[in-house]
């Protein structure tokens, strides 16, 4: 793992636009994204940017079941807002939180994923360790799957929803096998909520019980933060 620390938020969003300019010129041409707070600089920088993206593809980590598109608490509006808007790419690809059937929904999102290798992966990572919607004790072999989100989860998204109610109890994620497949991931983690995940993520043991620990295992690895995110590193 390579450990680039940054003064904030608006520098680590800059060291990974150039980090994916850098991929997009060996010929990257399928994003994976992440939602949260922890990319929005980085997608800043590719929304103030001169490139396109009308050759590319991006496949999003995950998506609430039972948000609509025009649900503002959707990941799918997020994106929007954020970025696709601003700079269409060829395709979007994101999990549909709406679909009758999950199970197919799941098979689907394999389908996508399989056919579309992931060149370069933005990640933000959870509290408790948690990467796209991957729980603690998601077995690291998983592909796309129902999510029943821990409540340190729904509290801690609950800051984005009106009232902590309104905050889905699944979600549809990518799973650790398929994030793992990525060429290239760049982590982004910002603030000192996130100081303890860190610490597990890079120096602790590898175990299903911190979901991040797996990226030990990467071969093509960075990971951007701030002094407060990085303050419990060694
Ligand atoms: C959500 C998303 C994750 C994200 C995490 C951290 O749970 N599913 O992909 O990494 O939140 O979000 P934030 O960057 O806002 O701290």
């Amino acid at each position: 793992m390579k450990i680039i620390r940054v003064q904030d938020q608006l520098e680590g969003g800059k060291v990974a636009f150039n980090l994916l300019k850098e991929s997009l010129a060996k010929g990257a041409k399928t994003l994976g994204l992440a939602t949260g707070s922890s990319p929005i600089s980085f997608y800043q920088e590719m929304v103030k940017s001169s490139l396109d993206f009308l050759e590319m593809t991006s496949i999003n980590l995950d998506e609430y079941v039972g948000l609509s598109t025009e649900n503002a608490q959707s990941y799918n509006y997020f994106m929007r807002q954020i970025l696709f808007d601003a700079k269409p790419f060829k395709k979007n690809f994101i999990p549909n939180g709406l679909a009758t059937d999950l199970e197919a929904e799941v098979k689907r999102y394999d389908q996508i994923i399989a056919e579309h290798p992931i060149d370069f992966q933005i990640l933000g990572i959870g509290r408790n360790g948690h990467i796209g919607f991957n729980e603690p004790g998601t077995s690291f072999e998983e592909e796309t799957h129902i999510v029943n989100l821990q409540e340190s989860t729904i509290e801690a998204n609950s800051r984005f929803f009106t009232s902590i109610e309104d905050v889905p109890k699944q979600a549809i994620s990518m799973g650790i096998a398929s994030i793992m497949k990525s060429k290239m991931i760049v982590l982004l983690a910002f603030g000192e909520e996130k100081a303890d995940a860190i610490k597990g993520m890079i120096s602790g043991s590898i175990t299903e019980d911190l979901p991040a620990s797996v990226l030990q295992k990467h071969e093509n690895i960075i990971v951007i933060v701030d002094e407060a995110a990085a303050s419990k590193l060694a």
